[in-house]
């Protein structure tokens, strides 16, 4: 859809009106004619995103990877929210909550790229994997393939499905400079054997924001009838793909990652064929094993975060995937390409606009990961997090839009200081 288009429609139907949003749907409506490359460079634009946020004065945030806290406009949607589930109460529940959940699981499946009826709202990744990883029907012998770079709660899920159905992990390790995509879809490949079901990999790295080839991965592992698993916890609403594009069994996501939907709401996407295969956390009153709602028992959950859902994607289409993703490019190789020339700094992820996004990783040659994030904190204010495992030793930095590029030289000149002493 045209982005006047859309922007035109969002104010008629009053989406972007409640959330407060006029005058920075008229400043992206004004800025329809730049490609979201120049206006990645575009510091004023951005700034006036910034005035959405409430910042602590404290530090600069450059830890954005874990929970990205929400502008004002959601937040405000979300009390409003919280506030009339709390006035209707179970009237609330026992009429409406579960059209408002199909809604939010219709406006997700959209920005996905994929069937509502693949689609369901957990409370986050992990719940999501590890649905499909303790459900698979497992027989002793079988065997799985992740990296040790993979998120350590599904590496412990894996390591518990081997504990009790005998299946046996194969374990790799993702180079953190790839010389090119055919060198990691190899390191799936040559782990894969005759008894080998499933692969997890993950779309984004979560320690060094390294995306990888998933859509090559899938393809290769299709060949040998080996599923695929993608832990896009990092990557949703981040980077720009359809899920149908990578062909994956099975997609999960953290939405108040990326997408900045209050904590607790993730998807899960299972492929329609697989959807029988997999025995579900909670069990459902749904019987019919083809539904996606027979996986997606919660017992009674916070209804208000998934009602955020909605606004969340509308402010996220506000601004626009290409230009979010853009200008998060933009800023992670601002700061990255002053520090490369530096030897004593090292750069745990591959910058190019193929293998990252916003996220990336350094270190500083001979200081433990855990002392320079303290030093950045303490000496410099800036808030980071250490990373020290998996071939992986340095500190995650996340900036997100509210990011300026003044805060990212401070960060640079932090950094030259660390490594000169
Ligand atoms: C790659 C990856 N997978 C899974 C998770 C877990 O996310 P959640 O705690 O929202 O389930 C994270 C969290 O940072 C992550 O980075």
């Amino acid at each position: 859809m045209e982005k006047r288009q859309f922007i035109k429609d969002l104010l008629l139907t009053g989406i972007a009106l409640p959330l407060g949003l006029e005058s920075i749907a008229n400043a992206f409506a004004n800025q329809e004619k730049n490609s979201p490359e120049a206006l990645a460079q575009d510091n004023a634009f951005w700034e006036e995103l910034r005035q959405q946020y409430i910042l602590k004065p404290d530090y600069i945030n450059l830890e954005n990877g874990y929970y990205n806290f929400l502008p004002q406009p959601i937040l405000n949607k979300y009390i409003e929210h919280i506030k009339e589930v709390n006035y209707q109460g179970s009237y609330y529940m026992r009429t409406v909550q579960w059209d408002n959940k199909q809604k939010s699981v219709i406006a997700l499946a959209s920005i996905a790229g994929c069937s509502p009826d693949e689609l369901i709202i957990t409370r986050n990744t992990t719940e999501s994997l590890d649905t499909i990883i303790s459900g698979i029907h497992w027989q002793a012998g079988d065997e799985a393939i992740m990296a040790e770079q993979d998120y350590g709660a599904m590496l412990d899920m894996f390591k518990q499905v081997s504990e009790r159905h005998g299946v046996v992990n194969k374990m790799i390790s993702v180079p953190n400079h790839p010389k090119n995509d055919q060198e990691i879809v190899d390191l799936y490949k040559n782990a894969i054997t005759a008894k080998t079901k499933v692969i997890l990999v993950s779309h984004m790295i979560n320690i060094t924001g390294q995306i990888l080839p998933i859509k090559k991965i899938t393809a290769m592992a299709h060949q040998y009838g080996v599923q695929v698993m993608v832990d896009g916890a990092h990557a949703f609403a981040h980077i720009q793909f359809k899920i149908a594009d990578l062909d994956c069994d099975y997609y999960a996501a953290s939405l108040h990652k990326w997408l900045s939907v209050p904590l607790g709401a993730g998807i899960l996407y299972v492929k329609k064929e697989q959807i029988k295969n997999v025995w579900p956390l909670l069990a459902d009153s749904e019987k019919d094993p083809n539904k996606i709602r027979r996986l997606n028992h919660t017992g009674t959950h916070p209804v208000h975060t998934d009602l955020t859902i909605p606004d969340a994607i509308a402010y996220y289409q506000l601004i626009g995937p290409a230009k979010k993703e853009a200008r998060l490019r933009y800023l992670q190789q601002y700061w990255t390409s002053k520090v490369s020339g530096n030897p004593k700094i090292i750069l745990n992820t591959p910058t190019s606009a193929d293998r990252s996004c916003a996220i990336s990783n350094v270190g500083i040659q001979g200081m433990k990961p855990s002392v320079l994030a303290e030093r950045l904190l303490k000496e410099h204010k800036i808030f980071t997090v250490a990373i020290d495992y998996a071939n992986v030793h340095g500190c995650r930095i996340t900036p997100n839009l509210y990011t300026t590029t003044q805060e990212l030289d401070q960060f640079v000149q932090a950094l030259n200081t660390l490594a000169e002493a």
